[in-house]
């Protein structure tokens, strides 16, 4: 039975949640298996919006839902979570929803030097969500992370708050930030323990066990791959790996285990957050997409910037991802417009590339080489098939597919579940 994972092709806020939505009704278990409370899921079930950061999606279409060791877990973000979609009408218990013992926690120490780092960086600033995803993922690297199994260990979480506020504590101050008390974090976590460690278990054997019984397992992504640490737009990325890859390091499981790759893309772009943006547009066109794509972050409310679609980031996306399949989404918002462009290569610094290049000047130097095509008059809204596409849209997809060397699967044409295109079921790749 083949497994999926969905990733971002772009910079993130592809439309992932509809799509994840839609797999999640066919999976029996989902996993999250990088980033945290930073991603933004939006899922629309009949008369209900469901706002999901940490959760995995399945748990909307009550499927088992699993955080895998990858992912950085606020617990009281977390909780608080639990409580808002509880209050919807969800039912997240112990039975429905598994966190990796091995998982990282992510402290209010965190988020203050998140943030007091943002405010340092000034002009420069990366735009975090402020969240302490970054602080959480450094901490985890240099082996002084506080995991979800030491909750069980009161010794061994006073020793370690003490390795981690000597280091924390003295940027905070050095930054001009307050500073944490011992006793308050040990208190604090000491109260979240018994409501976080019935939810705990070493979630790669549940997994096993899963893969061995033919279970359908959909690996569910944050952020996206021009967002991913080491393959993204760098320093303006997030802090952990978003490529397909990171499905098996991050919840347990081996790199076969993944199995089809379906990467999310917009029919144009959007970014949050600072950092390179090559197809940008500034102007009246900007404008329309980001006020008929509703363009606002859902974590942090920000307008997001739009551009014409990056054929080249894509592209790129589609080889270090691993993507064998795109999802296009949101084709509908360039409905009505008479002319269309699709970047096809940068010029820097007078060369020309067929890539994004990973220094940081030549990323921010880059300027977008377009082909343009015709737009289509037509509709593109709620259409199920093909046959509904404008001939002019259909062929902007296909030209879409030769350029990111990728076979579009799926095409959503609004928020609405049905409104989809399919092509190819990727469980069933
Ligand atoms: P961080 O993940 O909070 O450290 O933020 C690093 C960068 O990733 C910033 O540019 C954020 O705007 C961006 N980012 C993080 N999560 C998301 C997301 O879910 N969608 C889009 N951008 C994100």
């Amino acid at each position: 039975m083949a497994n999926v994972a969905v990733i971002g092709a772009q910079w993130g806020d592809e439309g992932k949640g509809k799509v994840v939505d839609w797999l999640a009704s066919r999976a029996d278990i989902v996993v999250r298996f990088q980033g945290g409370h930073n991603a933004g899921h939006t899922l629309v079930v009949g008369d209900q919006t469901y706002k999901l950061s940490l959760l995995p999606s399945g748990l909307v279409r009550g499927k088992l839902g699993i955080i895998g060791n990858g992912v950085v877990v606020d617990p009281e973000a977390l909780l608080a979570e639990i409580a808002r979609v509880t209050a919807q009408g969800l039912t997240v218990t112990p039975e429905t929803l598994r966190i990796a013992e091995n998982a990282v926690l992510i402290l209010p120490l965190h988020s203050a030097l998140d943030r007091a780092r943002e405010e340092a960086r000034g002009e420069r600033k990366i735009g975090t969500t402020g969240r302490g995803i970054g602080p959480a993922y450094e901490d985890k690297v240099a082996r002084r992370a506080i995991r979800v199994c030491d909750l069980a260990e009161p010794q061994t979480l006073s020793d370690k708050l003490d390795e981690l506020l000597l280091h924390h504590n003295t940027l905070l101050q050095g930054l001009g930030a307050a500073i944490f008390v011992k006793e308050d974090l040990l208190s604090r976590l000491l109260a979240l323990a018994p409501l976080i460690l019935p939810f705990a278990e070493p979630v790669w054997e549940r997994l096993d066990a899963a893969r061995r019984a033919g279970k359908r397992i959909l690996f569910e992504g944050a952020q996206a791959v021009m967002l991913d640490v080491d393959h993204g737009t760098y320093p303006f990325v997030t802090s952990s790996n978003t490529v397909a890859a990171t499905a098996a390091a991050g919840s347990g499981l081996g790199p076969a285990s993944v199995g089809t790759v379906l990467g999310i893309a917009k029919a144009y772009t959007t970014r949050v957050g600072s950092g390179p943006f090559p197809t940008e547009l500034n102007d009246a066109i900007g404008q329309l997409l980001g006020d008929r794509g509703y363009e606002f972050g859902t974590v942090t409310g920000r307008r997001r910037r739009c551009g014409w679609f990056d054929a080249v980031m894509v592209r790129q996306a589609v080889k270090v991802g691993g993507i064998q399949g795109l999802a296009l989404t949101k084709l509908d918002v360039l409905d009505g417009l008479t002319e269309l462009k699709i970047c096809t290569g940068y010029r820097i610094n007078g060369a020309h590339f067929r890539h994004l290049p990973a220094a940081q000047g030549a990323q921010a130097a880059a300027i977008a080489e377009y082909e343009t095509m015709e737009g289509w008059s037509g509709s593109t809204r709620g259409a199920r098939s093909w046959a509904d596409l404008p001939a002019q849209a259909i062929k902007y997809v296909r030209r879409i597919e030769e350029l990111v060397e990728a076979p579009v699967t799926l095409v959503s044409t609004s928020p609405e579940r049905d409104d989809t295109i399919l092509v190819k079921d990727p469980f069933e790749s």
